[in-house]
């Protein structure tokens, strides 16, 4: 049996599901890509150093990099701020009074509960120091990579498994079918769990950038095959 034999109305509805699919996954290396760069606008695909940032640094030092960058004064403030972090954290000290006065004048004014500003998050605020010390851990935390494993690994494991049940029935050779069904899932899997593990092991942020491309190509290579095999008359 194949995805040939199905009726038009069965593979109007599969073409459009597959629509879906790659404008979603481009969709997610934009939103990603502008995440990381702070850019406002394009396609930026990910570099290694953007996302060595994000995974393997604090919160608030990958933010300054990326995201937030546009809001800080000045380049030396990123390292200050690092560097407090890095020697702990303390409360005291002038490495404290040096990146708290950064943090209260380039960021408090949008984050704090009582932010007036239009752009403002009053959810994420950076008022005390118990509350910019829940920012300053290194990578994803416990409650953080949580809540990503579990959005990302439902959402992508329920597409995939139809994207790649439908690759298994189009007329190609089995190879490329095993190929391209394991490259998804692994890719998927390893890349989630780099997320993790690249704190402990920095190395690991090019299983990151290979994996999270492997699995982005993958998904998209596959719809695309799909779509030209589905619509082709059965030999
Ligand atoms: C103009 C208001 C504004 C200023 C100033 C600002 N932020 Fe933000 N920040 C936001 C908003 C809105 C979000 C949530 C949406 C987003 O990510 O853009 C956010 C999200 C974040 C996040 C979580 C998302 C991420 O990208 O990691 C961090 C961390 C952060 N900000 C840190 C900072 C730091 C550090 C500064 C100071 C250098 C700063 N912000 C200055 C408005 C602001």
């Amino acid at each position: 049996m194949s995805i040939q034999q199905l009726n038009t109305q069965a593979k109007t509805a599969i073409s459009l599901f597959l629509l879906f699919v790659l404008t979603a996954t481009v969709s997610s290396v934009i939103l990603l890509g502008l995440e990381l760069s702070g850019k406002k606008d394009g396609l930026n695909i990910p570099t290694i150093t953007q996302i060595q940032n994000k995974y393997t640094m604090p919160a608030i030092v990958s933010a300054m990099k990326g995201s937030m960058y546009k809001e800080v004064t000045d380049d030396a403030d990123i390292d200050t701020v690092h560097n407090w972090i890095k020697e702990g954290s303390k409360k005291e000290g002038k490495l404290y009074d040096d990146a708290w006065k950064i943090i209260q004048t380039d960021c408090a004014n949008c984050h704090s509960k009582s932010s007036k500003m239009s752009k403002a998050i009053p959810s994420m605020p950076f008022d005390t120091y118990e509350q910019v010390m829940t920012h300053t851990e290194a990578g994803y935390s416990w409650s953080k990579m949580s809540k990503q494993a579990h959005i990302h690994m439902f959402g992508i494991s329920t597409f995939l498994l139809l994207v790649t049940l439908l690759f298994a029935y189009t007329t190609y050779k089995d190879s490329i079918k095993n190929a391209l069904i394991l490259a998804s899932f692994g890719g998927a899997f390893l890349d989630i769990f780099s997320w993790w593990f690249s704190k402990f092991v920095p190395s690991l942020v090019y299983l990151i950038f290979v994996m999270g491309g492997l699995m982005v190509s993958s998904i998209l290579l596959m719809s695309v095959l799909i779509l030209a095999n589905i619509w082709k008359k059965e030999a």
